[in-house]
């Protein structure tokens, strides 16, 4: 497998939520859609658009949550292949709704959901892999992984938005590049602002830092210096999902041999494509739309 992903398993309701919604009562929206959600879900899936071969571990079975998750991650072309089957398991669940000014109010359940156990990986899937991309929320198996991918000298994506401070601190060490939201980035150093950061996070690993702060772009050192990449301005209709598509695509410039400064500005136009749609799977760009549009050169 080219790309392995891994990480929570959601099934997500997008619901348009009208202003002043009275409690307690009836009221039509716009509209409510059913989609795969969750970081490494979502990121599986713009990955796979990109023309990547793409497997997303994890559990299921034969229960209606299940067969959602399959068929939205099948519906962008992630293989099937890493899917295990196991008793009574199902994805969690979760209401998200996105009111007029584009804020999101989540509601979930976890209820049946049983985060992959190491047991169950067979290490040769790191053979022929060229990418692991892990969430810092299923963190027994993640971190697992990130050892396994370590072994196999696998490079590797972390998407860490919230854990233990303990967990997030192996976590960040064990990856070769941490991408981590600024609240995320915050809640581990204990820093204010991004600038310092990245450069608290920065020394204690050898990873690649960056963190992102949604339309204020992302930050790196590269080269000993800082480095911000901005977000691309676009009609944003709902940022659902950016965080995942930023990760999905620098993944991709990373596999595809670009540079840092590149994979990350690879990452936010991909991510401003998906700003324009109403959920956070519902399109991406593919490969000769990204050649097209995005005119970053690669490394010799
Ligand atoms: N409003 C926006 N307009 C354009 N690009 C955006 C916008 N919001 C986010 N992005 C792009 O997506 C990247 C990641 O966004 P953000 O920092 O919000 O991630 P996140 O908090 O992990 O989001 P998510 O909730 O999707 O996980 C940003 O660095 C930027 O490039
Ligand atoms: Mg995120």
């Amino acid at each position: 497998m080219e790309v392995i992903c891994s990480g929570l398993n959601v099934v997500d309701l997008l619901i348009s939520t009208p202003d002043n919604v009275p409690y307690g009562q009836k009221t039509e929206c716009e509209k409510i859609i059913v989609q795969g959600g969750a970081p490494a879900g979502n990121a599986a899936s713009g990955l796979a658009a990109l023309g990547h071969e793409v497997g997303f571990l994890g559990y299921i079975d034969n229960n209606t949550l299940s067969s959602i998750a399959v068929a939205e991650l099948e519906r962008h072309g992630v293989k099937p292949d890493l899917l295990i089957k196991k008793e009574g398991a199902s994805p969690a669940i979760a209401t998200v709704q996105i009111d007029k000014k584009g804020e999101r109010t989540v509601l979930y359940s976890m209820n049946n959901y049983i985060p992959v156990n190491p047991d169950d990986v067979d290490e040769t899937i790191f053979k022929n892999c060229k990418m692991l991309l892990v969430d810092g929320y299923d963190t027994v198996i993640n971190t697992h992984l990130l050892k396994l991918a370590k072994k196999y000298n696998v490079p590797s994506v972390l998407d860490m938005e919230v854990a233990d401070i303990d967990v997030m601190k192996e976590m960040v060490s064990l990856t070769t590049n941490a991408i981590l939201p600024l609240e995320g980035a915050k809640k581990l150093c204990g820093k204010e602002t991004i600038e310092e950061c990245v450069q608290a996070i920065d020394s204690i690993t050898d990873a690649q830092v960056v963190i992102t702060d949604g339309a204020n772009g992302s930050y790196t050192i590269y080269n000993g210096e800082l480095v911000h990449v901005p977000a691309y301005m676009v009609k944003v209709v709902d940022t659902t999902g950016c965080g995942d598509a930023f990760h999905a695509a620098y993944a991709s410039a990373y596999v595809q041999g670009y540079d840092i400064p590149a994979c990350m500005n690879y990452g936010s136009f991909f991510a401003a494509q998906v700003a324009k749609e109403f959920g956070g799977r519902t399109k991406f760009p593919n490969r000769e739309f990204m050649n097209k549009h995005f005119g970053v050169k690669k490394v010799a």
